[in-house]
């Protein structure tokens, strides 16, 4: 068999047999000539290089830093389509985290988190059980907005979720609120349904910190007859960040 027909076989993921007579029929076999070989064939892919393991940096002791890395991030292609990265905004001595998804389009051309008509919805939501939107601090799993605002992809939620626990462990937040499906999967890593994680107190990360989970206040706008719940699950979170601060546990799911 000559080495041409070879490489065809191979290319083409073909198992290449020899019988026991392979040298007489060899020899009867017509050689392939390389004009013979189409040029698709004659020019084979040589394999791309392996791309280099994605290795996250240390975390920061740094607001600053940390912010800085955020804006320089290249670790997956959102970079390429982001008008610019959306870090988090408010108070870094705050005890409450609020934890959406990923920037939209307005987020996108502003730099801030949830300033569109969400936003404004959480605003209000916050404010219903005593906390002023400067008071806490805002941030989402994504730093980037996924294009047409998909859902983020694994691999995408992956090497952003450092920069996040890095946000974490500098706030030392009291209590964290996840809003929506996406943000309670991803920090609780778990495919459950938002509807079996709320009402329920959960925690994040090694310091245990509570996590209360309710709906995203897009989904919200678009269901009010969820609001309800919602109002639920936020005196619940209030009630959970009260008993924490007093020093005593966090109440039970009851
Ligand atoms: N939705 C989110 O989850 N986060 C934002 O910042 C804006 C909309």
């Amino acid at each position: 068999m000559g080495p041409l027909r070879n490489a065809y076989l191979d290319a083409l993921g073909i198992d290449r047999w020899v019988s026991r007579n392979a040298p007489a029929e060899v020899a009867a076999m017509p050689e392939i000539s390389p004009a013979q070989v189409s040029p698709a064939v004659s020019r084979l892919p040589t394999p791309a290089p392996a791309p280099a393991p994605f290795v996250p940096l240390p975390p920061s002791g740094d607001w600053s830093e940390l912010r800085e890395r955020v804006a320089a991030c290249t670790a997956c292609d959102l970079c390429k389509t982001r008008t610019q990265t959306v870090f988090g905004v408010g108070n870094t001595r705050a005890e409450w985290l609020i934890i959406g998804e990923a920037p939209g389009a307005e987020e996108d051309r502003q730099g801030e988190p949830f300033v569109g008509r969400a936003g404004q919805l959480l605003n209000a939501m916050l404010l219903a059980i005593g906390l002023p939107r400067e008071t806490v601090f805002i941030a989402n799993i994504l730093k980037c907005r996924p294009p047409a605002n998909r859902d983020p992809k694994p691999e995408e939620v992956s090497r952003c979720l450092p920069f996040l626990s890095n946000q974490i462990a500098l706030l030392k937040p009291k209590i964290i609120l996840a809003v929506g499906r996406i943000a309670a999967q991803n920090l609780l890593a778990t495919d459950a349904p938002l509807a079996r994680l709320r009402g329920k107190l959960h925690t994040f990360g090694e310091a245990a910190t509570p996590l209360v989970i309710t709906y995203h206040p897009a989904y919200l706008l678009r269901t009010p007859s969820d609001k309800r719940k919602a109002w639920e699950d936020l005196k619940f979170a209030r009630a959970a960040h009260a008993r924490v601060t007093a020093g005593g546990n966090a109440p039970g799911n009851g």
